[in-house]
């Protein structure tokens, strides 16, 4: 048995490490056409922080992993081959702004049934629409050589900043397939470190469709909780002993009840609009309004916080300088797609503030290329007015630096370092009044007040000083 995995992404790169590292048999060989990213995974800089990652690489590269760009040999050698590309939603033609992309899943179909022979599985790893296997099986069913395939659908459950642990410890393995005999080759590989009880398997379209319904319905506890953080700030209840409260139902759970400044990722909207896209797309208007809604609110909770902070600071945040903590998505990754910071920020440059940013993963570059993508016209411009703004961010070494001189400190991310900082000294080192937006609910708020500092929180009303 032989595996390929195209793409050497946030999914393709430690789930492949994974499968590599628990399988010290089978050679796991890992393609991409970014030859950057190659030279990253193939270097002592992994190319995506994720705790855990680099000791599972380092025990695995070299003896069963290889990453390369030669992607037409891997798929020549491999028995079964993972699709693992992107999925973002299409920002173009028919279904703009809620389909899925899947140019690049068809050029992989199309790639696999061009360089095949003799008997192959196709795994979908990316998340896809549900029936998107019967387009992979009608392409790879006119490849021009001898080759024949079956197809699976193995959708990824891992979370970034715990990927290792997800991937160590699944709540499940989903595989969705046709083919008992393919089913079981993937079951097999999973076996060896999985419960067997873990391993769900289903047919193709229920597969497809879960990995969807999973993520709208985590999303969906977070954007609910976020709904009820506003109704909180205007009735003095606490959304923290709300959801503490809530979440003892046995029928609720606990988790993903943390209200924030709103949820990030490259998934979470993404897939919700693909969702909505393909019950719009069978007709069913009124159960794509309802998960329309999550996005919505998720949108509302984003521009709800950078407007609380103008209103907040006497209506006017212009040549005032803020000090942003974090621009991650979430802690203990380095991965900004959709981070509610980039739109936070955006909103504050329109204002015309100056903003100070520190994320301890997240580089200057990046930080820039975020900002200037959402600040683009429709045509993919940027204004020399719009230019201009992004000039009024600075990416700062550490949270200090971020916070000297600021009028306020508003944070992004629930960095852990950012509980311990020495708010006293911050505080000797800001224009009074000093103000703290904590967009996580992660700093002691009594502290801070009794600091000094006018501290504003998600879903709380203001402590009083004592
Ligand atoms: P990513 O953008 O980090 O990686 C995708 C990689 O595929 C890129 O490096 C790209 O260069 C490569 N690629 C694209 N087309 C290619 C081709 N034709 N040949 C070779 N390489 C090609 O994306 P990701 O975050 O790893 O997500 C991949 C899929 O997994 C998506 O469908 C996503 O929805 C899903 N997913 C992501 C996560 C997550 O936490 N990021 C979790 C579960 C599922
Ligand atoms: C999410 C899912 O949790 C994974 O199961 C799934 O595989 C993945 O999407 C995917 O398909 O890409 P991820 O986006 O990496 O994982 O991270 P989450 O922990 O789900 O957090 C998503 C966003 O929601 C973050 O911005 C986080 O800060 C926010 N969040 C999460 C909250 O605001 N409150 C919560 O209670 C939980």
């Amino acid at each position: 048995m032989k595996i390929c995995c195209i793409g050497a992404g946030y999914v393709g790169g430690p789930t492949m490490a994974m499968i590599a590292k628990q399988c010290a048999d089978i050679p796991v060989h890992v393609v991409d056409l970014n030859e950057q990213r190659i030279d990253a995974w193939n270097s002592d800089q992994l190319p995506i922080y994720e705790p855990g990652l680099d000791e599972v690489v380092r025990e695995a590269r070299g003896r069963n992993l290889t990453f390369s760009t030669q992607v037409d040999a891997a798929i020549a050698e491999a028995d079964m081959i993972f699709i693992s590309v992107n999925t973002p939603t299409k920002t173009f033609g028919i279904g703009a702004g809620r389909a899925a992309n899947l140019e690049f899943v068809e050029k992989c179909a199309r790639q696999i049934a061009r360089v095949s022979s003799g008997h192959k599985i196709v795994v979908e790893k990316s998340t896809l629409p549900v029936r998107t296997a019967e387009a992979v099986k009608r392409i790879l069913a006119n490849a021009s050589t001898n080759a024949s395939f079956d197809v699976l659908s193995n959708p990824e459950f891992l979370a970034e900043g715990t990927a290792i642990q997800d991937l160590l410890a699944p709540d499940r393995v989903l595989i969705g397939g046709e083919s008992q005999a393919a089913i079981q080759s993937l079951v097999d590989v999973y076996a060896r470190w999985v419960k067997k009880d873990r391993i769900l398997t289903t047919n193709l379209w229920s597969s497809e469709l879960s990995k969807l319904t999973a993520n709208a319905f985590l999303a969906q506890r977070v954007s609910s909780i976020n709904s009820i953080s506003a109704l909180c700030e205007a009735t003095g209840a606490d959304v923290d002993e709300v959801a503490r409260a809530i979440g003892t139902d046995s029928r609720i759970g606990p988790k993903f009840l943390k209200a924030s400044v709103g949820f990030g990722g490259s998934c979470f909207q993404k897939d919700i609009l693909n969702l909505v896209y393909l019950c719009e797309h069978f007709g069913l208007h009124e159960a794509a309004a309802y998960w329309d809604q999550v996005v919505i609110m998720n949108d509302y909770q984003k521009r709800r916080f950078a407007s609380n902070m103008v209103k907040t600071m006497f209506n006017t945040v212009s040549d005032k300088q803020i000090g942003m903590l974090g621009w991650a998505f979430k802690k203990d990754t380095n991965d900004t797609r959709e981070s509610a910071a980039i739109y936070v920020c955006r909103d504050l440059l329109l204002e015309r503030t100056r903003v100070h940013v520190y994320d301890p993963q997240v580089s200057e570059t990046q930080i820039r290329a975020d900002l200037e993508y959402l600040l683009r016209d429709e045509s993919g411009e940027l204004s020399s007015y719009k230019k201009s703004l992004i000039d009024n961010v600075k990416v700062v070494p550490d949270a200090y630096a971020a916070a000297k001189d600021s009028h306020a400190i508003a944070v992004m991310t629930e960095w852990d370092e950012f509980k311990n900082l020495d708010y006293s000294k911050i505080y000797t080192n800001m224009p009074q009044p000093a103000f703290v937006f904590d967009g996580r609910n992660i700093l002691d708020r009594e502290k801070l007040s009794n600091i000094g500092f006018e501290v504003h929180a998600i879903g709380k009303s203001r402590p009083t000083v004592g």
